[in-house]
């Protein structure tokens, strides 16, 4: 029997993380790179039935031209990373691959991204007929390259955020939604629509919208398949995920909590504006309260500064009060290279969730709320229970 292949489909396929996840897998299968960075290498999850390197197929969803290749060179030149020898070792790979991408669709993405494409014939399909086009495509790739499941990894630019009461609860109501002529969900929930309605997993890297409503986790469980997201935890919110439990398991009362960002990249000059910058900004801000029980004053900034490309600076100033209310202050600066911190755990979530596919499980999956910001299925934000809950599912899983 030939051994079973999966498909990686990325939304956003030719942006920085995709394109670092891209060079990545292809590195991994031409041996020129260890597996550091990927949790799913570790010990703890030897024993788990997970997809080889060597048997994935990538396709995606782009509405930018150009190549893979370019943005590598672009990354490489820019930012400092990967070493020429990776390049050339991938570049017959990403060619390749640069032929499984195909135009996305700009429903409701906002201004700021719609400017991002220069071919916007998409821009004129209403939400049902958008859903169409996603599903002939990955119908199409799947189809192809005779894949056993294919995972849709959502790794576009973040959208603005939309209103909670307009999120549908129900799949009734979300469908009702798709007929209206002013649909007000979001591109990210038309893909998370179109792939877990032909039973194909998502996951929603980013803080956008994507399958978040009850009513699309409804529709995933329906189908029998299963989502997890969202918005990727890779450097400050990271930190704070480990720091804030400390803080509480010392009884020092955090005070305030400021945390200023700076960093280049496309995604960066994407949240300058301010709608976009919104959805991101809850996204890092809100977890702080669930792991201390109280809110205290908090700040997070995020700016453009275009100079730093890939490279992010975060500072942190937590201000906590300790015995006999003395104040004190912890500063954290943090600088790492945003898209190398993200493209492992893309891999990672991509192999988790073929693992639970395998095993039956629907809906939103809890168990890999370590790897995201806003965790769906579960409120534990604490870094290190979460890192628990990971293990102990590899353990019942293997
Ligand atoms: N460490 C990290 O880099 C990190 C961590 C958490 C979350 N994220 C999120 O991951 C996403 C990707 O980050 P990035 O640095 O690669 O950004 P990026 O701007 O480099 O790439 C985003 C890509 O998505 C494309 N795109 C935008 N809207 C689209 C649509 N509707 N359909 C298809 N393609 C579309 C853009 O053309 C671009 O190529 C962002 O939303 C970011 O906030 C990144």
């Amino acid at each position: 029997m030939p051994t079973p292949r999966y498909g990686i489909w990325l939304i956003g396929a030719r942006g920085g993380v995709s394109t670092t996840t891209i060079l990545g897998l292809s590195a991994l299968r031409h041996q020129l790179t260890p597996e550091v960075g990927l949790v799913s290498a570790l010990p703890a999850f030897a024993k788990l039935p997970l997809v080889d390197w060597d048997q994935f197929v990538v396709g995606g969803h782009e509405i930018r031209p150009s190549t893979l290749a370019t943005e590598a060179e672009m990354l490489h030149q820019q930012s400092r990373v990967f070493n020429e020898q990776t390049l050339a070792a991938c570049r017959e790979e990403l060619d390749a691959i640069d032929q499984n991408i195909r135009p996305g669709v700009l429903w409701n993405v906002g201004e700021t991204i719609r400017e991002l494409a220069t071919d916007d014939s998409s821009a004129s399909l209403n939400p049902r007929d958008s859903i169409a086009q996603i599903q002939a495509d990955l119908n199409d790739f799947r189809d192809r390259h005779q894949l056993t499941d294919v995972v849709v990894v959502n790794l576009a630019s973040t959208e603005p955020p939309l209103d909670e009461a307009l999120w549908p609860t129900t799949w009734q109501a979300a469908e009702s939604l798709l007929e209206q002529p002013s649909c007000p969900l979001p591109a990210s929930s038309l893909y998370a629509i179109a792939a877990l309605d032909l039973g194909m997993p998502y996951v929603n890297f980013t803080p956008s919208l994507g399958a978040t409503p009850g009513g699309i986790d409804e529709l995933a469980r329906e189908r029998a398949t299963c989502h997890a997201g969202r918005d990727a935890k890779t450097g400050e919110t990271l930190l704070k995920s480990v720091l804030a439990p400390m803080f509480a398991g010392r009884n020092l009362e955090v005070m305030s909590w400021v945390g200023h960002n700076i960093f280049g990249n496309l995604d960066g000059k994407v949240l300058d504006d301010p709608v976009n910058k919104r959805a991101k900004v809850e996204s890092k801000d809100h977890l702080l309260e669930k792991m201390l029980g109280y809110s205290p004053q908090t700040l997070v900034s995020i700016e453009h500064i275009q100079s730093l490309a890939d490279w992010k600076t975060a500072w942190d100033h937590i201000h906590f009060q300790g015995f006999l209310q003395t104040p004190m202050t912890m500063q954290i600066t943090w600088q790492g290279c945003d898209s190398l911190l993200a493209a492992p755990l893309v891999l990672d979530l991509v192999r988790f969730t073929l693992a639970a596919r395998a095993r039956g499980e629907t809906g939103a999956l809890a168990f890999l709320g370590s790897f995201f910001k806003s965790p769906l299925g579960t409120e534990n934000q604490a870094f290190f229970e979460q890192t628990q809950v990971l293990e102990a599912w590899a353990r019942e899983s293997s």
